[in-house]
């Protein structure tokens, strides 16, 4: 057996509480919820009781924190992949949004809420062709689909639940709004649905430098003033967008300065690591949204990640971040095309050749992260192999960590108990042959596949687990 690194500080201790002492914990996360604007308070993590659980401790550890806004921009980055080559949408829409947004004059709150809004606004859109919709149609009949999903997934994460509704009415147009919604939700709701429009409308000309078509989307906008939108965000936005360097700045490399700038401006808010739980689950979410035959392929991947680490020996706090990099592990996959995902026969040159840039994507959303160094690689060498001809880095056994290793496992395995369009599941028989071959071929860790024999029904079960837990 290797000796795996980051090995367990007790790990002759059965009893948590031997390896941790619960009153240097709480002081420790009154400490940080004292300098952490969005950070758990001491009643979340022990849900009202006096002792935290163990779970509470794994998943509430302050011992670092991460800027929210960069989580937030990594979502956006994403869900902007779902685009295929028309990228960076959620982040031309925010721009929009929040430049219109200071010219009408919201607060910082506010403004806060809707540049994360305007950022996630699209999370329910998994699919290219929905995505395809939604830009090349102005009133799309499809469209409250996706708002309706979107709010839903972010009603089930606490970090996220208060833009829930603002992304229900992201498509609904002003005369219609409910007035059950307060002003605020209403006026975040539709000003993101007027941006949203006018990126939509730019797209349509994207042949076009944008400078010649402003005009032509601004007097689109306009025929809508008091029907779709409001008619003071209408005016907020023709005042804010009079200039060229309005639409200038929205040119991939400048709206890259722009999102950078937004990460250091003061306030940081920042989010326990306990609670990148939410992120990643919602991205995971998302992701594995993108077809049938891969629902729950990344929850699968994490906890059978976790499963295998904790058998493996880790510590408490690596086995959740594997979880972590097993729930991230196939974000680039936004950008693989649904007909490439669902085509019911072997792949062609090319369209291998996009399938095999999404854990390229991956790294690339990841390793920006500050926070996630081991987490972007541990998530993205999942196609890497012991002897080098995995992808897209072609790195060898030298340079793959345990929990990489880990990663690789579980996508291998998860992936053999679901349905493939060009594959039935496979039996435990199987995938237990198959991962003997690779075994045998020097592509996968002997020691980690004899863990996972030795173990299989769980395994199996931490895999294949359709239901979200
Ligand atoms: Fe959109
Ligand atoms: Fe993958
Ligand atoms: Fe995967």
């Amino acid at each position: 057996m290797v000796i795996y690194r980051h090995k367990k500080v007790s790990s002759t201790s059965s009893n948590w509480s031997d390896c941790i002492c619960i009153k240097d914990y709480m002081q420790e996360i009154k400490k940080v919820i004292l300098t952490e604007e969005k950070m758990i308070t001491v009643n979340d993590l022990t849900n009202g009781s006096s002792i935290p659980s163990r779970a509470d401790i794994i998943t509430n550890n302050p011992m670092k924190v991460i800027n929210l806004t960069q989580l937030v921009h990594m979502l956006s980055d994403m869900l902007d992949l779902v685009g295929v080559n028309d990228l960076h949408h959620s982040k031309r829409v925010a721009y929009m949004c929040l430049e219109t947004g200071r010219t009408f004059g919201f607060n910082h709150s506010q403004m806060e809420k809707l540049y994360q809004a305007a950022l996630l606004h699209d999370c329910g859109v998994s699919s290219t062709s929905v995505h395809n919709h939604i830009i090349k149609e102005m009133d799309w009949s499809g469209a409250p689909e996706h708002c309706a999903r979107g709010s839903t997934l972010l009603e089930a994460q606490p970090l996220f639940r208060h833009l829930s509704p603002i992304i229900l009415l992201h498509h609904t147009h002003w005369q219609e709004l409910d007035p059950s919604f307060s002003d605020w939700v209403a006026m975040l709701g539709n000003l993101i649905h007027l941006c949203d429009r006018a990126d939509a409308l730019m797209q349509q000309s994207a042949s076009k430098p944008w400078l010649s078509v402003r005009n032509s989307v601004r007097d689109t906008l306009v025929h809508y003033k008091g029907s779709w939108f409001s008619p003071k965000l209408l005016e907020a936005f023709l005042a804010a967008s009079r200039t060229e360097s309005f639409w200038l700045s929205m040119q991939p490399q400048h709206l890259s300065q722009y999102m950078t700038e937004q990460e250091l401006a003061d306030p940081h808010p920042m989010v326990s690591t306990g609670r990148l739980r939410y992120v990643a689950e919602l991205a995971a979410e998302i992701v594995d949204t993108k077809s049938h035959y891969t629902a729950c392929h990344s929850q699968g991947v994490a906890r059978f990640s976790a499963h295998l680490a904790e058998k493996a020996g880790f510590e408490t706090d690596v086995c959740w971040q594997i979880e972590i990099a097993g729930l991230l592990h196939d974000i680039g996959k936004m950008r693989v095309p649904d007909s490439i995902l669902e085509k019911p026969a072997s792949l062609s040159f090319s369209e291998k050749a996009v399938m095999l840039g999404h854990s390229f994507e991956s790294y690339q959303i990841l390793h920006h992260v500050k926070g996630f160094e081991d987490i972007s690689r541990w998530g993205a060498y999942h196609h890497e192999t012991l002897i080098g001809d995995g992808y897209p880095f072609h790195l060898t056994e030298a340079d793959l960590e345990i929990p990489a290793r880990i990663i690789a496992i579980a996508d291998i395995f998860q992936a053999m108990t679901q349905e493939r369009p060009y594959r039935p599941a496979k039996d435990p028989d199987a995938v237990f042959d198959s991962l003997e071959h690779r075994v045998s071929q020097h592509r996968i860790d002997p020691d980690l596949v004899k863990l996972v024999e030795d173990d299989f029904e769980a395994c199996w079960e931490a895999a294949a687990l359709q239901q979200k837990t």
